[in-house]
């Protein structure tokens, strides 16, 4: 089978590094790639959010499979294209990916599938979002209703800081994204990220994982894409996961398909984990990342054929073949993310570091430059290990953290603290 994976960064090496294993794959293409990539797959430059230039690439090609890695090109729609040309295309069709890019359909969604979250209320024009703030009182949460690069959410503690969000928002702080505001009761609780598979009708985990979002040690400081995370989620009980199937999601399938836009792909279920009852914080329509990389370095060769299956409307039956273990990714960026940071610093020691099925590197945002591999991102390496205990993988991931050379960088000493 040729395959293509749209992507390029440390979720997307972490998904070919897993596909790669399995002997179903005949060639792999990643599209754009990175220079980690490059090393176990070939990369092509290619505009991913243009649907016909991904489906002209793939009929160039011989492309069977198509993997979306970012909920960009799903929620533009590049996965109807695909489909429309016949190709098979692991990921949800435009209209379902409006559960990530907009928050107010997702709301609506959960009301009429009674899926337990945060009550809310949906804006058009500030004066009413203001008059419900103050109403609602603080803690509360003011949401962008589109796709804001992860920086449209402001938990308020304060009614004027929430104020001051949806004057921001309406002022065009996040463009289009913030001509609606979703505005929402503050959740107490633990997070936790669910990944279950879908096909349009059935559904089956695919694993559980916690991120640390927080820039500094302790999560402290700025929020960033996710410095580091851990799987499973001790948090995320079996029981809890069956109620979050029974409540949450199942429901949610159910809806999508009556209203004729069946979800096919991974759904990532953000949770809110309080006295055993998960509620919805919000739906991603993609693997998170760096979730994937504990994922995908649990999972191996078989992500491909589940992914397929999922693809294929084939799931019911289908089942993961987990390992008793846990992996840990520990992302290190660049110094100064996520604020400003420079780019083009060399990187060395990656030579050093074990490549094997306990033990992996993925790249985040690398480049090449004269055979050595420069920071081209904020966030850099994702450095990933899998043992038969978080206490092992941390242990593992860290010893490799400690053979790279990489002085203009840093990473939290810290991932997984709350488990371990
Ligand atoms: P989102 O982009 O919706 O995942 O929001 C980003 C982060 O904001 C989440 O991971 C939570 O930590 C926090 N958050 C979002 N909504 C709520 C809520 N209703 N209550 C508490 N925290 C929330
Ligand atoms: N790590 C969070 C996300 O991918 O959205």
């Amino acid at each position: 089978m040729n395959i293509l994976i749209l992507g390029g960064g440390g979720r997307e090496h972490s998904i070919a590094w897993a596909v790669m294993q399995n002997p179903k794959c005949d060639k792999l293409i990643v599209a754009p790639g990175n220079a980690g990539i490059a090393q176990i797959a070939e990369c092509a430059d290619l505009d991913i959010l243009n649907g016909a230039a991904v489906v002209n690439f793939c009929e160039g090609n011989a492309i069977d499979f198509v993997i979306v890695g970012p909920e960009a090109p799903l929620a533009a729609g590049v996965g109807d294209r695909l489909r429309d040309a016949g190709l098979l295309v692991f990921g949800p069709s435009g209209a379902a990916a409006r559960l990530e890019a907009s928050k107010s359909f997702t709301k609506e969604i959960c009301d009429a599938a009674g899926a337990p979250t945060a009550g809310y209320g949906h804006f058009t024009d500030a004066e009413a979002a203001r008059a419900y703030v103050r109403a609602q009182g603080a803690p509360i949460v003011v949401k962008a209703d589109g796709l804001a690069a992860g920086k449209g959410v402001i938990v308020a503690e304060t009614v004027e800081q929430a104020l001051a969000a949806i004057d921001d928002m309406f002022g065009g702080e996040f463009g289009d994204a913030g001509a609606e505001v979703v505005i929402e009761e503050f959740m107490e609780g633990e997070e936790a990220s669910f990944f279950v598979l879908c096909d349009g009708e059935t559904a089956l985990p695919f694993g559980t994982a916690q991120d640390h979002k927080r820039v500094g040690e302790g999560d402290t400081g700025p929020n960033t894409g996710g410095m580091g995370a851990y799987s499973p989620a001790p948090v995320l009980t079996d029981a809890v996961a069956e109620k979050a199937l029974e409540e949450i999601v199942r429901p949610t399938l159910k809806v999508m398909a009556e209203r004729g836009m069946p979800y096919q792909g991974v759904l990532y279920v953000g949770l809110m984990i309080k006295d055993g009852q998960p509620r919805l914080v919000e739906y991603n329509v993609r693997f998170g990342d760096p979730e994937c990389q504990v994922l995908m370095m649990r999972l191996g060769a078989q992500a491909l054929d589940l992914m397929q299956a999922a693809a294929e409307g084939r799931l019911a039956g289908c089942a993961v073949n987990w390992a008793d273990d846990h992996a840990m990714t520990v992302v290190m960026a660049a110094t100064g993310y996520p604020g400003a940071y420079e780019k083009g610093s060399e990187i060395r020691g990656l030579a050093e570091c074990p490549e094997d099925s306990f033990h992996m590197v993925f790249h985040a945002g690398t480049g090449e430059r004269d055979g050595r591999i420069v920071a081209t991102g904020g966030r850099v390496l994702n450095v990933t290990a899998r043992g038969a205990s978080l206490a092992e993988a941390a242990g593992r991931a860290y010893g490799m953290v400690d053979r790279i050379d990489w002085p203009e960088g840093f990473c939290r000493r810290d991932i997984g603290w709350r488990a371990l």
